[in-house]
C-alpha cells in the first residue's frame, strides 16, 4: 500500500525528527516494518536503516532546494521511518490538501525496506527564486538601514530649522503686535552698536526710526560734558557703551531738526565726521526734549585738546589731514541713485571739530549746514535763525556780499574758517626737539577782539583792515608747517574764488603724509 502525499505541513523536519526519535528511541521489543533512512535516521540506526514501532510507515520524500551557485532547483530526497500516530498518519493522507510546489512524499508499509524504490512525483517549480542569497542580503540590509538613518536624520535637521524659523517669526510677529520698542527684531539680536550700524547701514544713511527710538529710550546719562548756545552735551551709556547725547534748548528745535535731517543723509558717515546713532525727541505738550546720540570721544573738541597738548609733526599733519578729509568729504557731491549731495557746514570751528583716539578728527555739529542738489540747482538752506560763530566768519559772511544762489560761495565760506582751525593747531606744533618752541593756545583774532566779538567788531578787522592772524617766523624752519602755513594763507584770502578746495588741501597734505612716511622708512 502507497500513498502519495504532498503535504503542506510536512515541511518541518525537526517536528519529523523529533517525532521518529520518541518512537524508535528503543521500542525494539515490538518491532515493526523495517525501513531504509537517509537523511532522517535515528541516532541508533544501522547501515542506513531503521526499524519502526507497530503501524509505522515508511517514506520516501522529496524537496526542491534552492541552489545559489547556479541559481536552480535541485531535489533532495530523504527517506525514513513514520511514527503510527496522528503526525505520522497526517503526513501520509497530506495529498487532501492542495499540493504545493516543489515537495511531496510518499509512504508503505508492505515491505521492509519498501520505501528504498519509491520515486514521489512533485510539481516542479518553474522559476528560481531570484537570487537573495545570504551574502547578497547583507549588503541590501546595509543598504536599507542606511537610507532609513539618512532620512531620519534629514527629517530631524528639517524639523530643527523649521522650528527656529517659526520662533524668530513669532517674536517678530510679536512685536509688530504689541508695538512695544524692548523687543524690537533688530535689537533683540544685536551687540554693539557698530555691529548695529554695519547692519542697517547699506544706504549709509544710519539706523531706522524705530531702532533710533528705541536706543533713546535705553540711554543713561552719565554727567554733562559741555554747553553750548544750542543745548548741553551729556556722557551717556547705551548697554554699557559710552556715548554722547547733545540734549538741545526748546528754542533750538530747528537745529536740533536740521542736524537729524543732515545726519540722515544717505552716504553721509565717514571716519572725519562725527558717527551719528540716533535723533528722538519725547515730552508732552509744552515741555518737550530734542535728543541727538552720536559717538563719544573722550579726548574732547580740538578746541580743548589743543589747550592740554603740543603736538609733534605727524600729529599735526594727521589733524589737519583729517579734517580736510572730512570737509572734503562734506563737500563732494555724489552722483548715483543713491548719491549723497553736497554738504556746506557754515560753523566750522576748533570747538566744532572732536578729537578721536588714533589722532584724526571728526567734524561735528551740523545745525546750519545746507545741501546742495546740483540735478535740481537747489540749495536748501534751513529756516534757522542761528548765524555761524561771529569769529569764523568770512569776509564775504560779515559784508554780506555772499551770493547765497550760488553753492559754491558757503564751501568757500567753510573753507576761510578751516584756514583759521589749521592756524589754530600749528601755532601748537613744536618744532625741533623742545616743546616749548610751540606758542599758547588761542583763539584765532586773539589779539584783535575780546572774547565775544561783535558782528562789527569781526568786520572791521577782517574786511576793513584785512588783518588775518599771523603767522610765526618759526613754521618757515620745517615742512609740514611751512606747506599748512602756506595752505591757510590761500584758505583765507579775501576773494572766495582764489582760495583752495577741500579737495585740494586734501591732496596736498596726502602728498606731505607720503612724504614724511617715506622719510621715517
Ligand atoms: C585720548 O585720550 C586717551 C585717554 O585719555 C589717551 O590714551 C589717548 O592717547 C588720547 N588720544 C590722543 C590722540 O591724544
Ligand atoms: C549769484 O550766483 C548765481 C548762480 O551762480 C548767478 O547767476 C548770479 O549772477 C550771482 N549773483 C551775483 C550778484 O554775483
Amino acid at each position: 500500500m502507497a500513498a502519495m502525499v504532498g503535504s503542506s505541513d510536512w515541511g518541518g523536519k525537526a517536528g519529523l525528527l523529533l517525532g521518529l526519535s520518541v518512537v524508535l528511541g528503543q521500542g525494539d521489543s515490538v518491532s515493526g516494518v523495517v525501513c531504509y533512512c537517509d537523511g532522517h535516521c535515528p541516532d541508533n540506526a544501522e547501515n542506513g536503516t531503521c526499524i519502526g514501532q507497530i503501524g509505522s510507515q515508511c517514506f520516501s520524500a522529496v524537496e526542491e532546494v534552492y541552489i545559489r551557485e547556479t541559481n536552480t532547483f535541485e531535489a533532495e530526497r530523504t527517506y525514513g521511518c513514520l511514527p503510527p500516530d496522528e503526525q505520522g498518519f497526517m503526513q501520509c493522507k497530506g495529498h487532501l490538501v492542495p499540493h504545493r510546489q516543489g515537495k511531496s512524499i510518499l509512504c508503505c508499509n508492505n515491505t521492509d525496506l519498501c520505501n528504498k524504490h519509491l520515486n514521489p512525483n512533485y510539481i516542479v517549480r518553474s522559476t528560481p527564486r531570484p537570487s537573495l542569497g545570504y551574502d547578497d542580503t547583507i549588503p541590501t540590509i546595509a543598504l536599507i538601514v542606511s537610507i532609513t538613518v539618512c532620512l531620519i536624520v534629514f527629517l530631524l535637521i528639517v524639523t530643527f530649522v523649521y522650528l527656529r524659523f517659526k520662533r524668530r517669526e513669532d517674536r517678530r510677529r510679536l512685536c509688530l503686535m504689541q508695538n512695544t520698542h524692548n523687543c524690537d527684531p533688530y535689537l533683540a539680536n544685536s551687540g554693539t552698536l557698530q555691529e548695529l550700524i554695519d547692519q542697517s547701514s547699506g544706504s549709509g544713511s544710519g539706523l531706522p526710526l524705530l531702532v533710533q527710538r528705541t536706543i533713546a529710550k535705553q540711554i543713561q546719562m552719565v554727567q554733562s560734558i559741555g554747553k553750548g548756545r544750542y543745548g548741553e552735551v551729556w556722557l551717556a551709556r547705551w548697554r554699557g557703551e559710552k556715548v554722547a547725547v547733545k540734549v538741545f534748548f526748546t528754542t533750538e528745535e530747528a537745529s536740533w531738526f536740521r542736524e537729524t535731517e543732515i545726519y540722515q543723509t544717505v552716504l553721509m558717515r565717514h571716519e572725519n565726521i562725527l558717527g551719528f546713532i540716533a535723533a528722538d525727541i519725547k515730552g508732552t505738550g509744552s515741555w518737550t526734549q530734542m535728543l541727538l546720540i552720536t559717538d563719544y570721544h573722550e579726548n574732547g573738541s580740538l578746541h580743548d585738546y589743543l589747550q592740554t597738548h603740543v603736538l609733534d609733526t605727524s600729529s599735526l599733519l594727521s589733524l589737519a589731514l583729517s579734517a580736510a578729509s572730512g570737509v572734503a568729504h562734506l563737500h563732494t557731491e555724489i552722483f548715483g541713485t543713491r548719491g549723497k549731495p553736497a554738504i556746506s557746514h557754515r560753523d566750522i570751528k576748533s570747538k566744532n571739530i572732536l578729537v578721536k583716539r588714533n589722532g584724526q578728527c571728526a567734524i561735528a555739529d551740523f545745525g546750519l549746514a545746507v545741501r546742495y542738489i546740483s540735478e535740481s540747482n537747489e540749495i536748501d538752506i534751513a529756516p534757522n535763525t542761528r548765524v555761524g560763530t561771529r569769529r569764523y566768519m568770512a569776509p564775504e559772511v560779515l559784508d554780506e556780499s555772499l551770493n547765497t544762489t550760488a553753492f559754491e560761495s558757503f564751501k568757500m565760506a567753510d573753507m576761510y574758517s578751516l584756514g583759521l582751525v589749521f592756524w589754530e593747531m600749528c601755532r601748537r606744533c613744536a618744532t625741533g626737539d623742545k616743546l616749548s618752541t610751540a606758542e599758547d593756545y588761542q583763539l584765532p583774532y586773539f589779539d584783535c577782539v575780546h572774547s565775544d566779538p561783535s558782528f562789527e567788531d569781526m568786520h572791521e578787522v577782517v574786511c576793513i583792515k584785512r588783518i588775518r592772524p599771523q603767522i610765526p617766523t618759526r613754521w618757515q624752519s620745517e615742512e609740514v608747517l611751512r606747506t599748512l602755513a602756506k595752505v591757510m594763507q590761500e584758505c583765507w584770502h579775501p576773494n572766495p574764488v582764489v582760495r583752495l578746495t577741500a579737495l585740494r588741501v586734501k591732496k596736498t597734505l596726502c602728498k606731505l603724509d607720503a612724504d614724511s612716511t617715506v622719510k621715517i622708512v
